[in-house]
């Protein structure tokens, strides 16, 4: 989502002359993107803001966005009285704006710091210019915000109540995408299965999106199992667009740390979700977020995680220690965890998702996939791009003419090697050359 709404300040800020760079010690203005999921991601800010500050020129504005911005808005000015900019992820569309207001008395004596952090009556969708497409792939954001109030979890009060964009804004948006150039769109939300555009679902916008001539792939994310109701399963199974890749997150596998965490969902319902999901897409790989630590977590809560784990076979995961967040229930409850067991279970849970990840891997060796080459790899003539199931795919061309002849396009990739991260592949039709080329020294 960050990177989505970085992507949409700087489209918001080509039209007034800003183009992007890589350096900070280059700019007219910074702009740093936060986020304020877990105490590190928010610490971070403040050591970066000092980086930025020791290496930036005189004059360079500095903003602060996203959801830091939001939370700790006073903090950061307070903190950091260098910073110009203080916007809220509701309100960037007014960053031309609030620049203005920041600058004129920074060319006087004295200097105007603003900060905007409304949830505003309109929504930044309705004022925001046309997304530019950077590669084939593109980010889509349909849903915004979260009225789940899950007990460890600041969203809700950084993004605000759940919204959807309407139907019909989306499908202009991803008309233009495509138009451009994109052939995958990732649809975004902190909870984008709970869209509710106009009158249909998710799983009705997925079915209008997948006549849009030109996409050839949809995913979306991230979703909770209270809403991946019968249709968006079955969409699943009948939309060929829709990658066989489903980032689900389940949190816990303990039913009363589920409960604590006022999921108002218990394990059980999560694998049947993942049975019928795999009734109708039997390849379908999956994901999960877990908290290890969460207030009043038992070693038998835990052990109950790994056996959910065990039974689920996870393609890929992503795994914290609870951190505790202010304002939110979790962190004003009693039996919080020590930090040693909470380090000793993500090491754990860890070693066992990554032994998923490398296993699901390498059951991809020897098979043939349909790869969307969507950047350079790090060697020479090398590209990479994404499996049907997200991994990541690393391909060496004969040259650089091939390699460009690729990049953008979905081509069939045959796997020839399993790692952690990442799968090592050659070409379909190399793969044929090179195999009719062996036949006769074999005979
Ligand atoms: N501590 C640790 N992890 C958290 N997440 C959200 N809040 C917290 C927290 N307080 C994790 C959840 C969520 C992901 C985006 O971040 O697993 O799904
Ligand atoms: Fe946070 Fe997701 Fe729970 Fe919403 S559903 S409160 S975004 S963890």
């Amino acid at each position: 989502m960050n990177v989505y709404d970085s992507a949409r300040m700087a489209d918001v800020l080509a039209p007034e002359g800003y183009v992007s760079t890589d350096a900070a010690y280059d700019a007219d203005l910074v702009i740093l993107n936060t986020c304020h999921i877990r105490e590190k991601a928010a610490e971070k800010v403040y050591s970066e803001l000092g980086r930025i500050r020791d290496s930036k020129e005189e004059g360079t504005m500095i903003a602060v966005a996203g959801c830091v911005a939001q939370a700790e808005g006073d903090e950061i000015m307070r903190r950091a009285p260098y910073v110009d900019i203080v916007v809220g992820p509701q309100s960037y569309h007014r960053l031309p704006k609030l620049i203005e207001d920041a600058k004129p008395a920074q060319k006087s004596k004295g200097r105007s710091r603003v900060v905007d952090t409304d949830f505003p009556a309109e929504s930044k969708f309705d004022f925001l210019p046309a997304a530019e497409v950077h590669g084939p792939s593109a980010f889509l954001t349909i849903q915004e915000g979260c009225d789940k109030f899950c007990a460890f979890c600041v969203v809700p009060y950084t993004r605000g109540v759940e919204f959807s964009r309407p139907v019909e804004a989306v499908l202009k948006e991803a008309r233009q995408l495509v138009a451009d150039g994109a052939v995958e769109l990732t649809l975004l939300g902190q909870n984008v299965n709970a869209y509710h555009g106009d009158d249909g679902g998710l799983a009705g916008l997925i079915r209008k999106l997948a006549d849009i001539e030109g996409l050839e792939r949809l995913r979306y994310t991230t979703s909770h199992p209270r809403d991946m109701d019968a249709d968006l399963i079955a969409v699943h199974g009948d939309v060929p667009q829709l990658m066989p890749y489903l980032h689900l997150p389940i949190q816990s596998g303990s039913d009363a740390i589920l409960a604590r965490m006022n999921r108002k969902h218990g394990a059980a319902d999560y694998l049947k979700i993942i049975d019928e999901l795999r009734k109708v897409r039997p390849d379908i790989a999956l994901s999960s977020d877990f908290i290890v630590g969460h207030p009043g977590e038992t070693d038998a809560d835990f052990e109950a995680t790994m056996s959910l784990i065990r039974s689920v076979e996870y393609a890929q995961a992503y795994s914290f220690k609870y951190s505790k967040r202010p304002g939110t229930p979790a962190s004003d409850m009693d039996d919080q965890i020590p930090e040693d067991v909470k380090a000793a279970r993500l090491t754990a849970l860890q070693t066992l998702l990554n032994e998923q990840q490398l296993a699901f891997n390498e059951r991809t060796v020897d098979i043939s996939m349909p790869v969307l080459f969507e950047r350079r790899g790090k060697l020479a003539n090398q590209i990479a791009g994404r499996s049907p199931y997200m991994q990541s795919v690393h391909v060496t061309c004969q040259n650089a003419e091939e390699a460009d002849q690729y990049f953008g396009k979905i081509v069939p990739v045959r796997v020839t090697g399993a790692f952690a991260n990442s799968l090592a592949g050659c070409l379909e039709n190399e793969a044929r050359r090179e195999s009719t080329q062996r036949e006769p020294a074999r005979a």
